[in-house]
């Protein structure tokens, strides 16, 4: 495996090792969204990791890219479901998938985010498993490939499938036709035996899961938890050392591959003069001038640590009185899943101790927490970035997290300080941040004081080691391991 690969090197390899090969991303969630506003049709990037590393690649690599539409104005934007993105400089295609409230519900709701999700983060929420749930996610995974299908019949081709909602489309593709090349990528952690146990359809997922040719997840810790689930479960045969399983005749190459940010697109991006704007206009905006400013960045989503989050800031505060008036968290995050009864619970409870914290501690005109449901564009994402003094990611349980890595590549100056939850997959990489755990309110909240108090020559060397990292460990070096690894007969 190369060590090192940049945009130039990957397209090289892609052309070598794969000429005349179509590549074909597949997700559930749309990398970009129309919809209406002020009678025109707008289309914006979707959020979430997987977006947020897959997009600079299929910018550069072209394509297709099928996913679910959701926007209100998906199917006026696209002809026959297709639409080239993103708007202001094409690059690749999206084909849209529609699904019924039913298919939504039992697929992605149901079976994917009462079920899959809680039970791949140890957070402490019951993961709940519903037979008729499991079937309709089967028969969507089955209208993806079938989607798929129609695309690539009769070409050579690399379909590189995306997460835990789609864990059987390699399967049916395969079944469909075996010189598809198939790749997964679980973008979430892969729980413990013990836990993954639990699940009743664990052999089905499983046997879906070992028909890709490669089966790729963040860190070394997934993988052999996945190991330890398929030798309990499934009749296999482990290489170890090669990382591969064999079942009934098919090879999987099982790695872990760390997933990463653009971190030059994102370094450049930063310098512009839209993203210095939108900083200073956040800044008007929210009276931020005279503050040193904590930020924290989320879907709201249980898995985040948001509340141990505004715990922090509340005891910060409670013994640090000194520091009113003289900081400001500001926390943004689009509602997510709100349609589950944990997140909509998750949502009134920030609100309350959002509303409790801020009674507790303002003064004159001064607040401690601004907590704002928005959706960011990417350069927006830049800009609050760009205004931050310390960035917070406090998730009790997180594949990699790359919030971490996008804020640690916007700082070309070695300014900041990241704060950071030893459960994420990043915590394994990102060494020089404050590593802390986010149960512990009192060791959170004294880490966010270190950071406040940090001295100026020790933090530009926390940023530079940590920008290096990022540097070395992009999301070029992620891609390039993946298909170079990819296996070819
Ligand atoms: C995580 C998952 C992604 C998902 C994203 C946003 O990063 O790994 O697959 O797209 O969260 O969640 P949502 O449910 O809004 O797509």
């Amino acid at each position: 495996m190369a060590e090192s690969w940049d945009k130039k090197s990957i397209l090289h390899l892609v052309k070598n090792k794969f000429s005349g090969y179509a590549f074909v991303v597949v997700s559930n969630r749309q990398p970009y969204i129309h919809k209406i506003s002020r009678g025109k049709i707008e289309c914006t990037r979707g959020p979430g990791g997987v977006i947020t590393a897959l997009d600079p690649i299929m910018r550069e690599l072209g394509g297709l890219w099928v996913c679910c539409g959701s926007g209100d104005a998906d199917k006026l934007a696209a002809q026959n479901s297709k639409v080239k993105v993103p708007p202001y400089k094409p690059a690749y295609e999206l084909k849209y998938l529609w699904l019924s409230k039913e298919e939504n519900l039992g697929y992605y709701y149901g079976y994917s985010n009462q079920g899959l999700w809680p039970l791949s983060h140890l957070v402490f929420v019951k993961p709940e498993f519903n037979n008729s749930d499991w079937e309709i996610y089967k028969r969507v995974n089955k209208k993806f490939a079938e989607n798929i299908y129609e695309e690539i019949r009769g070409k050579k081709t690399i379909v590189f499938v995306q997460d835990y909602h789609l864990a059987l489309v390699g399967k049916y593709l395969k079944d469909m036709d075996p010189e598809i090349i198939t790749l997964n990528f679980w973008h979430i952690p892969w729980p413990t035996y013990d836990v993954f146990r639990i699940l009743p359809q664990r052999q089905e997922l499983l046997e879906g899961l070992l028909s890709y040719d490669l089966l790729g997840f963040h860190i070394k810790y997934f993988c052999n938890n996945f190991f330890e689930a398929v030798s309990n479960e499934v009749e296999v045969k482990i290489d170890e050392e090669n990382q591969l399983v064999v079942h009934k005749g098919h090879t999987s190459l099982v790695r872990g591959y760390p997933i990463s940010v653009d971190f030059k697109g994102i370094e450049d991006s930063s310098e512009e003069e839209d993203v210095r704007g939108f900083a200073d206009s956040l800044k008007e905006e929210f009276s931020l001038s005279d503050y040193k400013i904590i930020i924290g960045l989320d879907r709201i989503d249980y898995t985040k640590g948001i509340i141990e989050r505004l715990k922090a800031i509340d005891n910060l505060i409670d013994r640090h009185p000194e520091l009113k008036e003289k900081i400001v968290f500001i926390q943004m995050g689009e509602i997510s899943r709100i349609h589950l009864t944990k997140y909509k619970h998750l949502n009134d409870e920030v609100n309350q101790l959002v509303e409790e914290v801020n009674f507790k501690h303002s003064q004159n005109y001064w607040k401690p927490i601004i907590f704002l449901r928005r959706h960011l564009n990417f350069k927006e994402v830049l800009a609050f970035y760009k205004i931050a003094d310390i960035c917070v990611v406090s998730s009790l349980h997180d594949g990699m997290n790359l919030v971490a890595k996008e804020f640690i590549s916007s700082r070309k100056n070695d300014n900041g300080i990241l704060v950071l939850s030893e459960f994420t997959g990043a915590s394994r990489e990102l060494k020089d941040a404050l590593l802390v755990n986010p149960y512990h309110l009192e060791e959170m909240s004294e880490a966010i004081y270190n950071a406040l108090t940090m001295d100026e020559e020790e933090m530009k060397k926390r940023m530079r080691k940590l920008r290096e990292t990022v540097r070395e460990n992009d999301i070029w070096k992620w891609i390039g391991s993946i298909i170079s690894d990819i296996p070819q007969e």
